[in-house]
Formats: structure tokens, C-alpha cells, sequence
């Protein structure tokens, strides 16, 4: 695992849009996998930016998202579709017919992880998947005690992920119980993954993911074995390391 430490969370997002832009411009056709939540809006942003500036273009890449709320349809402004097309995918030129992501309203759940994760393999796989951590070391929604072994699947999620994600909704009891997720062993099939930290809060997911052998109650572990991971992670994030160097 290669560690890239940064300042502060726009450093992290600068350096993280770098990563990914070199990688479009080398391989236009890339599919990227990508992440919702707090962690990724600076580097959409910085992407946004470039593709305003420099013209980059996302006219042939495709991208697959991690997960989506069960129960909220692609309209609902707290869906991730919702979330995808205000940070991202209004601001570039990727075509509506490039990006995907789980369809959390599919009348079979179970039919729609499927297709998922046969999507991806269609699409020729992973190239680079972006990742943010949970306090609790989930990835994705990939929550601890989840089997590094699994494909896309229905999640409950747990109450301390719900409340982490509460700050988008008018209450937590609007947050959905379930969540469709890639699983872990869809993720780590991946050719390259960026995993994104910053802030005091994911300190502790931080120093257990450089830290702490390869275990299920703590999901981010699994990367370990992943050949090509980068995390890249603030000054915070890092601030519990080296106390354990
Ligand atoms: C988002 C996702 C989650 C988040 C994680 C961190 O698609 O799959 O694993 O990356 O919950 O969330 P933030 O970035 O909001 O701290």
C-alpha cells in the first residue's frame, strides 16, 4: 500500500485529481469506479475545474458507483444519483449512457446485484476506484463482519453509518435502512484503487488500516492484499500513525 500523506483536505483532493486525470488522459476509455459522500466533492470539484480549463474529456469514459439507498429513485435529492449529478457528472461531458450506478428502486434487489456486478465485468473492469473510509473501516457500505469474499449485495446499514449519513436528511429516521453495495471482492478486483482520508474523524480508521493485519471487523483491511493501493490521506487522517511506527 502506498501512502501519499498531504496537508489538509484540499491537498488531498488536488493530488487525488491529478491521479485521475493522468490516468484519463492515458487511457480515454477508463472506467472509473467512484464514491459519494463528504470525502470525494473537493476532487470533483477540482475535476470540474479541468475539464472547464483544460479541456479534459470524459466524452468516452465510463464509471460505476459503489452503492445506492434502497428505497430512493433517481430523482430523490438524497439518492447518490441525485448526489452524482450535482458534484460530478452536470459539470464534465461524460454522456448520460457512461455512468451508472445500483438501482436501489429495482423491483428484484437481489436480481439488480447481480447485474451489477456482471455490468462491470461487461465493461471490462474496474481501472481506478476511488474510496472514501467509514469511521468504522467500512468501505463502500461494506460494513464490519461483511465477508472479503462477496459480490454486489443488499446491506442493512448500521446505526452508527445511518448516523454518520443523517447530515444530508431532515432526520435520521429519513435515512433508508438498506443500501446496495458493491461487495468487497467486486472492489478488490479493481486494477487500482485511491483510497481519500481527511479529517481528525477517520484518524482511527486511518492508523488501523496501515496498521492491522488483514480482519472482517474491519473491512478497509482487506486492501491490504491489493496490489495496487494508494491512499492518499491529510495531515489529520495521518495524526494517529505514528504513534505505532
Ligand atoms: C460512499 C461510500 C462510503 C463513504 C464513507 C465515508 O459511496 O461508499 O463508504 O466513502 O462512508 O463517507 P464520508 O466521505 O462522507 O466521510
Amino acid at each position: 500500500m502506498k501512502t501519499i500523506s498531504v496537508s489538509n483536505e484540499k491537498e488531498m483532493s488536488r493530488k487525488a485529481a491529478e491521479i485521475i486525470i493522468a490516468l484519463i488522459r492515458e487511457n480515454p476509455n477508463a472506467v472509473l469506479g467512484l464514491a459519494t459522500g463528504g470525502t470525494p466533492e473537493g476532487t470533483y470539484r477540482a475535476l470540474a475545474l479541468d475539464h472547464q480549463k483544460n479541456k479534459t474529456t470524459y466524452r468516452s469514459v465510463r464509471t460505476v458507483n459503489l452503492d445506492e439507498y434502497v428505497g430512493l429513485d433517481a430523482n430523490d435529492p438524497n439518492s447518490y444519483h441525485a448526489y452524482m449529478e450535482e458534484h460530478l457528472f452536470r459539470h464534465i461531458d461524460i454522456p448520460q449512457d457512461q455512468h451508472f450506478l445500483p438501482n436501489g428502486s429495482a423491483e428484484s434487489l437481489e436480481a439488480e446485484c447481480r447485474r451489477y456486478d456482471r455490468m462491470i465485468e461487461r465493461l471490462g473492469g474496474i481501472d481506478l476506484q476511488l474510496l472514501g473510509i467509514g469511521e468504522n473501516g467500512h468501505i463502500g457500505f461494506n460494513e464490519p463482519g461483511t465477508p472479503f469474499q462477496t459480490a454486489t449485495h443488499v446491506v442493512t446499514l448500521t446505526e452508527s453509518t445511518r448516523r454518520a449519513n443523517a447530515r444530508y436528511f431532515e432526520n435520521i429516521d429519513e435515512v433508508p435502512a438498506q443500501a446496495i453495495t458493491m461487495g468487497i471482492s467486486t472492489i478488490l478486483k479493481s486494477k487500482a484503487i485511491l483510497l481519500l482520508a481527511s479529517g481528525e474523524k477517520k484518524a482511527d480508521a486511518v492508523r488501523r488500516l496501515l496498521t492491522e493485519t488483514q480482519n472482517t471487523d474491519f473491512p478497509a483491511s482487506s486492501l491490504i492484499a491489493h496490489p495496487n493501493v494508494t491512499v492518499i490521506a491529510d495531515r489529520e487522517a495521518m495524526s494517529r500513525v505514528h504513534l505505532y511506527q
